[in-house]
């Protein structure tokens, strides 16, 4: 037997680290657009990965770096970045946490533990769990908890989490190890994300936490990496790692870089626990991110696994969950806000009151029905409170409050803006302004949405600069933006000539901004950005779009009846078209690039799914080859669904309603096969 054969040429490491450094170079510098290492660096570092690779050819791998040069390396992490998650088992299934409300169920749960435990407090933090697998130093997976049993993988999305470490550099560490903790999205970032979403008339998020899971499913992490997302580590497993108790393990991880909170506690009484928590419940309204309470551990790991698991949950921790907040006041007035769409909201002006840490002196009273159903009226003292979401709510009245009047409250009938008469959409809650073209706040945001940076992008054209040139008569609606002239503009107040000159630079720039762009901007319900893009690709020119039927429009990936009708009748109104007249007439974008035609109609009329992972196309290029046969591509399993284009690991829930729904699922090949690619 050749001595060599068995101690491997260092060389071999060193194509795997390069092939590791450069692909993160790769993902830093195309996903997240925040190259970390000169061109200067990674060529070179390209260079000596092929010159190893000329060395040592049975090493040659098609996914290596090497393999994917120039414009193909985009592509080809494009296509990557865009594949499903792959569902993996857990090593240690990923259990919930018992609850506890009060110290008397505290006091209950410590009973049951060994005379003299050491519980470690910690906070709780409210987003979501998530299992960081590290190998050999190198994050190699993170899964969500899915179903404690497996879950998806979505490392790429929490690569793009700066806390976390890609990979730990030194010689103490276990080959293997796992870190649980909390996904958040910071409260700041968490407004700043759904005040854009308001913007571009897209459903806002309830709480950070439901933003946070809607974030870490997205399937590109360049907008993942975009909105900011954070993570706490509170829980290490695996073999033979160092340290007797959960407390040295943490600061074990913390040596190690990883980001572990610095409010965590070891406590010897329920006396300390309890000042803890005490502690904490006002505390934590300081915090960045959300939590929910605190969990409470046993300390020694010896103790941890005598007392071990129920099914669900271990029996050696438990979460205190702190009382979300309420405080009485007085109702003083309801007043209505109109908004950009004309829906208008209740709103509840009330006796200031303190509650978590700011001021309250409205609330939402969110639609003509809560009001009713809650029997609010002024005059009442209503509970307000501030849970997960950030604009307060009331959630109910003081059950005493004698009533003045014996009628139910009543909601406006007109527009406190613009005099119309209200609507309400059947099915829909909310009562609107029709008077989409005459209605103050209804002209200014659609101006306000058509500026705005993902729509044209005019720099300078803020809400107060658009308040006064509406107020001046000189903008009232989209198209007498590009009449403006130096003068109207550098005539406002606050406005020098040279914010007038960046303000008509700016407005000059957004002719050259794209039709799916453009199209977005004309602020059409419900038509967001995503959606905007879809519609663009199929008609490429304002023309070919005005035209279209509800029908034809719905054959398009996320368009539905409604959205349908929406743009249909954004077309049937004249004061529309004369709009768009004079938007070309400025020299808009109303054409993009020419959508590929349907190669057929093969898939007519057929709505397919897509699940799971596959190897000849990546699955836009399925989607396309779909749209290209007259087929729409759906997201999810219903009665509606032809068949299921069914890659490898397909998920579980999606094989089950297929399996219940008897609906057919094709095999990659077989539906290459059946479209005859
Ligand atoms: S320990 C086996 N520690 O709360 C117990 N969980 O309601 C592992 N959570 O699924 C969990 N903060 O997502 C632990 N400091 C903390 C936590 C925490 C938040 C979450 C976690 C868990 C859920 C249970």
């Amino acid at each position: 037997m050749d001595l060599f054969s068995e101690i491997e040429a260092p060389e071999r490491e060193e194509v795997r680290r390069l092939r590791r450094e450069l692909e993160d170079a790769n993902y830093k510098y195309y996903v997240l657009n925040q190259p970390t290492i000169s061109d200067r660096e990674f060529d070179e570092k390209m260079h000596r990965l092929q010159d190893l690779e000329a060395q040592f050819p049975d090493m040659f791998d098609p996914k290596s770096p090497t393999q994917h040069v120039g414009s193909d390396l985009v592509k080809g992490q494009k296509s990557k970045v865009k594949s499903n998650f792959e569902t993996v088992k857990h090593k240690y299934p990923m259990l919930s946490l018992a609850n506890s409300y009060s110290r008397e169920e505290i006091e209950e749960w410590v009973r049951k533990l060994p005379a003299g435990v050491e519980i470690v407090c910690e906070l709780k933090y409210d987003g979501l769990s998530i299992s960081l697998w590290y190998e050999k130093g190198v994050l190699v997976k993170a899964l969500t908890r899915g179903d404690g049993q497996q879950g998806d993988d979505v490392i790429q999305n929490i690569k793009t989490i700066p806390s976390v470490p890609w990979r730990i550099e030194r010689n103490d560490i276990p080959d293997f190890f796992e870190l649980r903790g909390e996904v958040l999205l910071p409260w700041e970032r968490f407004e700043a994300l759904n005040k854009e979403r308001e913007e571009q008339e897209e459903p806002l998020f309830a709480n950070p936490r439901n933003a946070a899971s809607g974030t870490l499913k997205l399937q590109d992490p360049r907008e993942v990496a975009r909105r900011g997302l954070d993570a706490y580590l509170y829980y290490m497993l695996g073999e033979n790692l160092p340290g007797k108790t959960h407390f040295e393990r943490l600061e074990t991880a913390k040596a190690w870089g990883f980001h572990i909170s610095d409010a965590i506690r070891v406590c010897h009484s329920v006396d300390e626990v309890m000042n803890y928590i005490a502690y904490w419940d006002t505390e934590r309204k300081n915090l960045p991110v959300a939590t929910d309470g605190i969990v409470l551990k046993v300390n020694d790991l010896a103790q941890q696994a005598e007392l071990g698991f129920t099914a669900k949950t271990p029996r050696w921790a438990i979460a205190y969950k702190f009382p979300a907040e309420k405080q009485l006041t007085l109702l003083k007035e309801i007043t209505y806000q109109v908004g950009r769409t004309g829906v208008v909201t209740p709103v509840a002006n009330l006796e200031p009151v303190q509650l978590s840490g700011t001021v309250v002196q409205r609330a939402t009273l969110h639609n003509e029905d809560f009001i009713r159903q809650l029997d609010i009226r002024p005059g009442d003292r209503v509970w307000v409170e501030k849970g997960g979401e950030i604009i307060p709510k009331i959630v109910g009245k003081e059950s005493q409050t004698c009533q003045t009047s014996q009628t139910s409250p009543t909601f406006i009938t007109h527009c406190p803006e613009c005099g119309t008469v209200l609507v309400r959409v059947e099915g829909e809650a909310a009562w609107r302004c029709p008077n989409e073209a005459g209605c103050p706040p209804q002209i200014k945001g659609k101006i306000e949405h058509f500026v705005s940076r993902r729509a044209m992008n005019i720099d300078g054209l803020g809400e107060e600069t658009i308040d006064l040139l509406y107020r001046q008569g000189l903008l009232h609606n989209i198209a007498d933006i590009y009449d403006l002239k130096l003068e109207d503009i550098a005539a406002q107040e606050r406005l020098g000539e040279k914010s007038a000159q960046n303000i008509l630079d700016g407005i000059e720039t957004s002719k050259q901004v794209p039709w799916s762009r453009v199209l977005f901007a004309l602020g059409i319900r419900m038509v967001g950005e995503t959606t905007a893009k879809k519609i663009a690709r199929r008609y490429n020119t304002i023309d070919s779009l005005q035209w279209a039927t509800a029908e034809q429009l719905c054959a398009i990936e996320d368009v539905g009846p409604q959205i349908a009708e929406n743009i249909v009748r954004y077309f049937e109104d004249m004061r529309n078209m004369e709009i768009l007249e004079r938007l070309r007439e400025a020299g808009l974008q109303m054409e993009g690039e020419a959508a590929p035609e349907p190669t057929s109609d093969m898939l007519a009329g057929q709505t397919i799914v897509i699940s799971g992972t596959f190897a000849h196309h990546s699955r836009d290029e399925y989607k396309a080859l779909i749209e290209a046969h007259g087929g729409k591509n759906a997201g999810s399993i219903s009665k509606k669904t032809s068949f299921v284009l069914a890659g490898e690991n397909m998920g579980p829930e999606k094989r089950k309603k297929a399996d219940e729904l008897g609906i057919p699922l094709l095999t990659e090949d077989e539906f290459l096969e059946k479209i005859q690619a």
